[in-house]
């Protein structure tokens, strides 16, 4: 894969030293995470290890004593700070119950529009059968980076792709300006593989809450993640995509889906694992899909013809948007809201996901600084900067073996922070665990709401994006919690899903041209 400008808007500014830290700090990262998901390997049950060629991201890596990834903070009065994020059984459980009812509020005819949680229908209403075969381009927005991928599916697959960085101006400006730099990256990357010649069928992951009104037709529901560009909700972004299109009059394409990044994973995954009927995404965001049988859609305005389920891309990180998750909400949380480009709207996934959970980190380190609980009362001029502790950092810190503080004493160092004791160490540890653990119990509650809506005995859960990939215990940690959350009886996996902006993409055009022949 080629990465052409793929730099994060967060690292821009660094210094060389920083850079060189940084380096060294991934070393050790990549050593540890390496030694840790072996560890992981070898504790899996035999139970774990059976079955039909099960691929590494399928063996559900089950660990019961999650407690180890939790460390001791030294100080009673940590603790005592940290404890309102810290989440009890009961909370979780009422979370559960909040959620289902909010769902039901979205999928209801009459609820819907003064409903949260959206309960899209995406129109996408057949899994992939493993055999779709063809040549498809994908285009995949919804991060600070976009990409175009051109798939191969069949007995042969590939995949090449293109990173283009979204410069901020972009991601705020006007909506013309976004669809603008989409059809350039398109057009460039068609130009450069030579593809004029083909009218090759897209998909197109946009990654934003949109009301579908059939597979090629979605309007933006609002804009979440940080993007806030002008004149594009309400509207059609499969025709303002072509409408970019024509302006440069240099390309063709054929649009044939638009669709979700959870409804892709979902797709990619369900290619080759028949049980998968959930797509979940903890990165930027969080968000998760699933297959529902129409007869619980009361929203459903389409055809009643079979297959009698749809994918409902549920948009749950705006579940709380009304106030009904106030009673787990901290100061922090609050902070982070009002700080952010969307006040009052998407609380659920500004508690989970890693857009935030660097920052809600550093809101609990900063008051730890400040009541003389931490580096000696002294702060430093990086770490009062708004979101300088990436959540990167969390992931990077947790994989540091208890006891050992190697990658926090870089990561302090890169902060300004040169002279932390091992407590501070322990202390800002903790403040991590607290931040991560709370958001893996809070996604696990949602996923286990949707397991039991499914009730079937056995699902596969397909997941991505960068928190569930690069967080050393994140699967662990919601893998143990869904297990206290779903009905006695039912079986689940989380299964990492490869590429599912790009793969999904290309298996939901696959399954529309099926159709549509
Ligand atoms: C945000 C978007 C949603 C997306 C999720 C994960 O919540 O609104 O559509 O699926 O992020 O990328």
């Amino acid at each position: 894969m080629e990465i052409v400008a793929a730099a994060d808007s967060d690292e821009r500014g660094l210094t060389l030293l920083r850079v060189v830290g940084q380096l060294q700090r991934v070393i050790v990262f990549l050593h540890s995470f390496a030694c840790d998901r072996s560890h992981l390997w070898s504790t899996q049950s035999s139970e774990a290890r059976q079955g039909p060629v099960m691929s590494d991201e399928q063996i559900t890596k089950k660990d019961d004593d999650v407690s180890r990834y939790f460390t001791s903070p030294p100080a009673p009065l940590v603790r005592e700070i940290c404890e309102e994020l810290i989440l009890s059984q009961e909370n979780l459980k009422e979370v559960c119950d909040v959620l289902h009812e909010e769902l039901n509020k979205g999928l209801g005819k009459d609820t819907n529009p003064e409903a949260t949680i959206k309960c899209f229908p995406t129109y996408v209403r057949e899994l992939p059968n493993g055999k779709e075969k063809g040549r498809f381009l994908a285009l995949d927005l919804g991060g600070t980076n976009f990409r175009v991928l051109l798939i191969q599916l069949g007995e042969k697959c590939s995949m090449d792709s293109r990173i283009y960085a979204v410069p901020q101006p972009i991601m705020v400006g006007p909506g013309d300006g976004l669809f603008d730099h989409i059809a350039e990256c398109l057009a460039s990357f068609i130009k450069e593989r030579e593809l004029g010649d083909e009218l090759l069928p897209l998909g197109f992951t946009f990654s934003f809450p949109c009301k579908q009104e059939g597979l090629t037709k979605a309007r933006l529901a609002r804009w979440t993640k940080g993007f806030k560009c002008a004149g594009v909700e309400g509207r059609d972004v499969v025709e303002l995509l072509k409408a970019a299109i024509a302006r440069r009059g240099d390309v063709k394409i054929k649009i044939c889906a638009i669709l979700n990044d959870t409804t892709g994973t979902l797709m990619s995954c369900a290619w080759k694992n028949h049980n998968c009927r959930i797509g979940l995404i903890v990165g930027t965001g969080t968000n998760a899909c699933y297959m529902e049988k129409l007869e619980k859609v009361e929203l459903w305005d389409g055809d009643l013809d079979e297959p009698h389920q749809v994918i409902i891309n549920t948009e749950w990180g705006a579940f709380g948007d009304n106030g009904c998750l106030d009673f787990i909400r901290t100061e922090y949380d609050n902070n982070i809201d009002c700080e952010s480009i969307n006040p009052g709207r998407q609380l659920y996934e500004k508690m989970i996901s890693g857009m935030y959970m660097g920052e809600i980190a550093r809101q609990v380190i900063i008051r730890l600084v400040a009541e003389g609980l931490l580096f000696d009362g002294k702060s430093s001029e990086i770490l009062e900067e708004k979101g300088s502790f990436f959540t990167k950092y969390i992931s990077e810190i947790e994989s540091d073996k208890p006891g050992d503080y190697n990658n926090c004493r870089v990561i302090l160092e890169e902060l300004g922070l040169n002279s932390a004791t091992d407590t501070d160490c322990a202390n800002v540890r903790h403040v991590c665990e607290c931040v991560s653990r709370r958001a893996a119990y809070l996604a696990a509650a949602g996923v286990a709401v949707l397991l039991n809506r499914i009730g079937e005995e056995s699902v596969t859960v397909a997941v991505d994006g960068s928190v569930y990939r690069f967080h050393p215990h994140f699967h662990n940690l919601m893998t143990e919690q869904i297990s206290h959350l779903i009905k006695p009886g039912m079986k689940f996996g989380l299964m990492l899903s490869e590429d599912g902006s790009g793969r999904g993409a290309a298996l939901v055009a696959a399954v529309a041209s099926r159709n549509s022949r």
